[in-house]
């Protein structure tokens, strides 16, 4: 029996267009996916736009759209963006999406109907950029460090609540003892652990003056707090799309480290209350970081992937994101970094391998046939399934003894083309072979890459344009 593997990223906010922080999430998220792909997993990877609250509505406002027109054209954006990354997502939800707007108003009913929430008043700080009420642990000069000072508020308003509380001490368990230790890495499963230990307060599940969003199914005064019906849509989708239901629970939710107490103790505290499975695991990473602040619209510092593309190309692109992906710690980016590891990695790296490769075949007339026994280097399954892709990446370039630039060094060191004919020929043939090896294990990370280099070497060789055009 094959099993699932139910993958997902956060849903992005449609306030703005992507950049390469959001970028980041959704490349991890799909080289795991066709990971799991390739181990003949049955995958079902999603994405999508979070399209409601006060952020998007302001945001429309500004540009003179209707929240609705203005979605259209961001989620749009956003789902082009991920085409042009060649991401394998097997759906994108919107949240606008009249089938989730229905689960998700189902799903609340039901915490509603078990008595877990209730009516009270609310008052305290909230920043509109993330979505959220402020606690005195999350200000720094009295606002919000990840969005300009104006858009941390003061609040007042009666709201209903969920009482997250009285699912402090099954969380604190299950976190205690699951031993698929469903927070990772181990340092944010242990704040998790702490923030839930030091007591936590009931949060607000409604707001009272956010008219884009979906109406309390019992008081249509209010709407249902964005973040709640966002959460949802990681189990909507598994509701209204055919043949989806035998998916849920997710496998792993991927994310940035901001949004971890979401996911880990809001979250799970509403499948709780309804009864649902939990995720099995969340993947929680760092920061791309730029001038030494995180990249962000609202700060200004950022790359988008259209700048990467044009760059590098897609592929090139992939490599270069997964390569610095902030796994654990935050990651400096620049585009002068990217393309230094773009010329030493790629044009340097893998192009030039492949092309003096199939230069020299091609002169030798060599045949190739397919590389049937095929593997993941020693070490990948562990790097990917850490989410640890740099990792991943300098085990195929640099450490296994198959490596890129060990068939690059021995290309050179034995001047393989100064060779007599038929040892030539012999060694140009090892060599296609460990490159075909090295073409499994980039598949999913440059997909179209691996095809492309495959092509080469089947049947008779000629010599390719270059991979990675040196910048
Ligand atoms: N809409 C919410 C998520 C709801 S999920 C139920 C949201 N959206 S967002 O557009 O702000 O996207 C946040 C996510 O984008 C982060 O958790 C992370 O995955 C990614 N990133 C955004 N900026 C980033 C960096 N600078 N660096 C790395 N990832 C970043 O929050």
């Amino acid at each position: 029996m094959t099993s699932k593997y139910y993958i997902t990223t956060p849903i992005y906010y449609v306030n703005d267009v992507p950049h390469i922080g959001h970028t980041c999430t959704t490349v991890a998220a799909d080289i795991l996916a066709r990971y799991h792909r390739l181990n003949g997993e049955n995958v079902f990877f999603l994405t999508g736009t979070d399209e409601h609250g006060a952020k998007v509505a302001q945001a429309a406002a500004k540009k003179d759209l209707t929240p609705e027109d203005f979605c259209n054209k961001i989620s749009t954006r956003f789902q082009k963006t991920w085409e042009n990354l060649n991401i394998s997502n097997d759906f994108f939800i919107r949240t606008t999406d009249p089938r989730h707007v229905k689960v998700a108003s189902q799903l609340l009913k039901k915490i509603y109907e078990n008595g877990d929430i209730y009516k009270d008043v609310y008052q305290g700080l909230y920043c509109i950029g993330c979505e959220k009420f402020l606690t005195e642990s999350d200000l720094e000069d009295g606002h919000c460090p990840l969005h300009p000072p104006e858009q941390t508020i003061n609040q007042k308003e009666e709201n209903w609540f969920f009482r997250l509380s009285k699912y402090a001490p099954k969380l604190i368990e299950l976190i205690e003892n699951d031993e698929t230790n469903y927070i990772y890495p181990e340092g944010k499963r242990r704040e998790v652990l702490a923030k839930l230990k030091a007591g936590i307060h009931d949060i607000s599940f409604s707001r009272a003056n956010v008219d884009w969003g979906i109406p309390i199914p019992w008081d249509k005064s209010q709407t249902i707090y964005v973040w709640v019906e966002a959460l949802i849509n990681y189990y909507s989708a598994t509701q209204f799309l055919e043949n989806k239901e035998k998916f849920w629970p997710a496998d792993v939710h991927v994310l940035g480290k901001e949004i971890l107490w979401f996911h880990t103790a809001i979250w799970q505290a509403m499948l709780l209350s309804v009864g649902l499975p939990l995720p099995q695991k969340t993947f929680v990473h760092s920061f791309y970081i730029m001038k030494d602040k995180k990249m962000s619209k609202s700060l200004g510092n950022l790359i988008t992937p259209e700048e990467l593309i044009s760059q590098f190309g897609i592929d090139g692109s992939r490599y270069l994101i997964a390569s610095s992906f902030p796994a654990q710690n935050d990651s400096n980016v620049s585009l002068k970094r990217y393309t230094k590891t773009y010329n030493a990695d790629l044009a340097n790296g893998l192009g030039n391998l492949v092309s003096r490769t199939a230069n020299l075949a091609e002169k030798n007339d060599l045949k190739i046939s397919p590389h049937k026994q095929v593997k993941f280097f020693n070490g990948i399954d562990k790097s990917i399934n850490a989410f640890n892709l740099p990792k991943s990446l300098d085990i195929i370039w640099n450490t296994d003894k198959n490596s890129v630039s060990s068939i690059n060094q021995r290309f050179t060191q034995e001047k393989v083309w100064e060779l007599p004919e038929k040892k030539q020929q012999e060694v140009l043939r090892e060599i296609i072979s460990d490159i075909q090896q090295i073409t499994y294990n980039i598949k999913p990370f440059m997909p179209t890459t691996a095809k492309k280099i495959d092509k080469i070497f089947s049947g008779k060789v000629t010599a390719p344009d270059p991979l990675f055009p040196r910048l």
